[in-house]
């Protein structure tokens, strides 16, 4: 593609980063992040900084997306991807659940995650596999504790929201309302949230969940203490700034402004495709994730980089999952290299 237009050879959109977040916090002027290192030793045990954990619940309380009630305990974690390892480990460990479902497509690591509680992801709603089938059947004798259920609100890569389903383990990264037109009040008994995708500081690595449970709570912090020796007091010093700003600043404003940025990229692409007449089916409808269904061809021709939906345990093929929360540089590029397409299908 010789577009004087296009700056990058190949343009990247397969990872989650939430970078136009970067570009909210520029507009949000009162907003103070500053931070002091400090020395500190181990801290094992129940790790979590007061402030943050106190700012944590009063966040979930503002925008209603996680019920906190008197016994809610929060696991401070190394990002989200140590919550939902955590939270496999203190199934495994209660319960010694051999299966994970999930629904189809979900976040490509959970089968990594499950393979290593030595739990197999399984698909015990569809109808079309005896194996499954049979699981359905185990889980019902059992309690549902041979398999344990993990759903992601509103799910990556596709944006379902699945509110109706209960999940042992939810994944609620992106129940926040830059991300979908309304939260979800959520009560399952562990719900997982990330600093990345609240606020967009990925790098600080930072993740917690509101544990309903105090057996499932205890065998979590166990998991943060013997794989991570605790969570960087740093981290969650960082973590429970930003979120002070969150609620003390002009949180409607941020929020806002992302809600608009996402939303607006998510029509522009369906004005885009729909103007040009491009060869795709978009099966998302909102969110930081743009889920399409083309000939693998087309991508090819895009020259973006994104994860193959086969990746995300997606049954149909020929799905791609292209990260349009990235910078407005790479947003942009992105749809010049859509309106270049029009050339090669439509001349
Ligand atoms: C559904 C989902 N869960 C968890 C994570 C991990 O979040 P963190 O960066 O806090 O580890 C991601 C990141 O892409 C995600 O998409």
């Amino acid at each position: 593609m010789n577009n004087p237009n296009l700056k990058k050879p190949r343009l990247d959109l397969t990872y989650g980063n939430p970078s136009f977040l970067q570009e909210v916090w520029a507009y949000q002027k009162d907003y103070t992040i500053d931070f002091k290192i400090k020395s500190m030793p181990y801290k094992l045990g129940k790790t979590a900084d007061p402030d943050l954990e106190k700012n944590i619940k009063e966040i979930h309380k503002k925008y209603k997306n996680c019920k906190i009630t008197k016994k809610s305990q929060i696991v401070v974690t190394v990002g989200a991807v140590q919550a939902l390892q955590a939270a496999m480990y203190a199934y495994r460990k209660i319960y010694g659940p051999r299966y994970l479902y999930s629904p189809r497509p979900y976040w490509g690591r959970f089968q990594e995650f499950a393979a290593s509680q030595q739990m197999t992801m399984c698909d015990w709603l569809s109808t079309d596999s005896e194996p499954d089938k049979n699981l359905k059947a185990i889980a019902k004798n059992d309690h549902g504790k041979t398999v344990i259920t993990l759903i992601t609100t509103p799910n990556n890569p596709d944006g379902e929201l699945y509110s109706k389903y209960k999940a042992d383990i939810r994944d609620a990264c992106y129940n926040w309302p830059q991300y979908t037109k309304k939260p979800v009040l959520l009560g399952d008994d562990v719900v997982i949230f990330s600093l990345s995708k609240l606020s967009g500081h990925s790098s600080t690595r930072l993740g917690w969940a509101v544990v309903r449970n105090p057996q499932i709570a205890t065998l979590m912090q166990e998991y943060v203490e013997l794989f991570s020796s605790g969570v960087s007091i740093e981290s969650q010093t960082q973590a429970a700034m930003v979120l002070s700003n969150l609620l003390e600043g002009s949180p409607e404003s941020f929020f806002k402004l992302g809600r608009v940025k996402l939303a607006a990229r998510n029509l522009i692409l369906k004005d885009l495709v729909k103007k040009h007449k491009l060869p795709i089916k978009i099966l998302s409808k909102d969110g930081m994730f743009w889920y399409i269904e083309c000939r693998p061809q087309v991508v090819f021709d895009l020259k973006v980089n994104c994860f193959a939906g086969s990746a995300c345990g997606d049954l149909k093929k020929d799905r791609f999952r292209f990260n349009i929360g990235c910078s407005t540089e790479d947003f942009e590029d992105l749809c010049v290299r859509l309106e270049n397409l029009s050339k090669i299908y439509n001349d």
